[in-house]
Parts: structure tokens; C-alpha cells; sequence
């Protein structure tokens, strides 16, 4: 349900309204928790790695990679609203030294230093992605995608997830196995 929410949201043009349609990769949809946590731990996150989240939302992913498993993060978020209220919550936590929110377009970020990389994006920003994410990752760095995958990429693991009535899929890349 949640994806056929996404896909609906992303297709409504009062979105575009606010940043360009061009730069609206996914809807503001909080991913569930235990996803988020299944996310972390099919990517391989270790403590002092750095995290990043892709649409970053609220933060849930960042604050969950700091706390349970003792990673840096860095979001970048196209909502100031957004960017605002994940940083009054991460100040609220005391994880400010851990956890950066940048405002902006994932399109045209430096992603260089990531080990890891989350996103819950649609399939077709995931295809727009893919170059910026070719050309910036070193190689050992993982992506996590959830729901969607990156076409033309061969994952390494693919984890189902039962959440309730749900099943949820995660794809888990590593950038020097991805062909
Ligand atoms: C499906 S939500 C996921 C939020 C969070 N990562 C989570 O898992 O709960 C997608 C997020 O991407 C943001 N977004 C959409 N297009 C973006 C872009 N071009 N650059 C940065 N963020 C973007 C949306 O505002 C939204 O917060």
C-alpha cells in the first residue's frame, strides 16, 4: 500500500509546485521503523562508517544508523520544513555532532565520502541517480534501496521483509560488484 501511495503522491502536480516537478524524486513518506533498522542491517552498517540518506524526511534512518549502530550521517532533504524538523530532533537527542541535514538536491550533491547509502525513492529517481552514483561512490560502498530497485545493477542481497499484512523488499548494492 505504502508504494502505491508513493507512486500516487509522486504523480500529483501541487508537489511540483513548491521545488519543480524535475526536482521531485519521492514523496515526503516516512519509511516504517522496522524497515529501517532491516535497511541498516542489510547494508553492513559498522560504527564509525558515515550514512547517507537520500531524502532524508524526518531522519529516521540517520538517527537509527547513530544510535543502534553507531554511524555518522549525513541527509540531504529538498523540504526546508523537513531539514528543520529532523534537525530540532536530532539536537533533541544530543546526536547534532553525529547527524548533518543538508538542505538540497540530492541531484547535485557531493556524495563522495558515504559508505553507505539509504534511499527510498521511486524506481525512475533511482534510474536518474544511478550516474551521480557511479561516479561518486568508491568502490565497498553499499546502497540500500527500499522498494525499488536500480535498474541496470545487479544486487548482491535481496531481503523480504514482513511487516503485518506487508511484505516489504530491500536491495542492497555494493558500487565494486554492481555489473
Ligand atoms: C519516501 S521519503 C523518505 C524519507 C526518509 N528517507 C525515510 O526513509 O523515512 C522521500 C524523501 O525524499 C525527499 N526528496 C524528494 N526529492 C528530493 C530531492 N531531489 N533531493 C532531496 N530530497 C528529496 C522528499 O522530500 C522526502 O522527504
Amino acid at each position: 500500500m505504502r508504494i502505491a501511495a508513493i507512486a500516487l503522491v509522486a504523480a500529483l502536480p501541487c508537489l511540483g509546485q513548491q521545488f519543480g516537478l524535475t526536482e521531485n524524486l519521492a514523496p515526503n513518506l516516512p519509511t516504517p521503523q522496522l524497515i529501517v533498522e532491516k535497511m541498516l542491517e542489510a547494508g553492513h552498517v559498522k560504527a564509525g562508517e558515515t550514512v547517507y540518506d537520500l531524502g532524508s524526511g524526518d531522519g529516521r534512518i540517520l538517527i537509527a544508523a547513530a544510535q543502534q549502530f553507531g554511524a555518522r550521517g549525513v541527509g540531504i532533504e529538498i523540504l526546508p520544513e523537513m531539514c528543520e524538523k529532523s534537525r530540532r530532533h536530532i539536537k533533541e537527542l544530543g546526536l547534532e555532532g553525529r547527524i548533518t541535514i543538508v538542505e538540497g538536491s540530492v541531484l547535485r550533491a557531493d556524495l563522495r565520502p558515504a559508505d553507505v547509502v539509504t534511499m527510498c525513492l521511486l524506481t525512475a529517481s533511482n534510474e536518474r541517480l544511478r550516474p551521480l552514483l557511479e561516479k561518486s561512490l568508491k568502490p565497498g560502498t553499499r546502497v540500500v534501496s527500499s522498494e525499488f530497485p536500480v535498474k541496470g545493477w545487479r544486487p548482491f542481497a535481496v531481503a523480504h521483509v514482513r511487516e503485518g499484512s506487508l511484505e516489504h523488499i530491500i536491495y542492497v548494492y555494493n558500487m565494486g560488484n554492481i555489473r
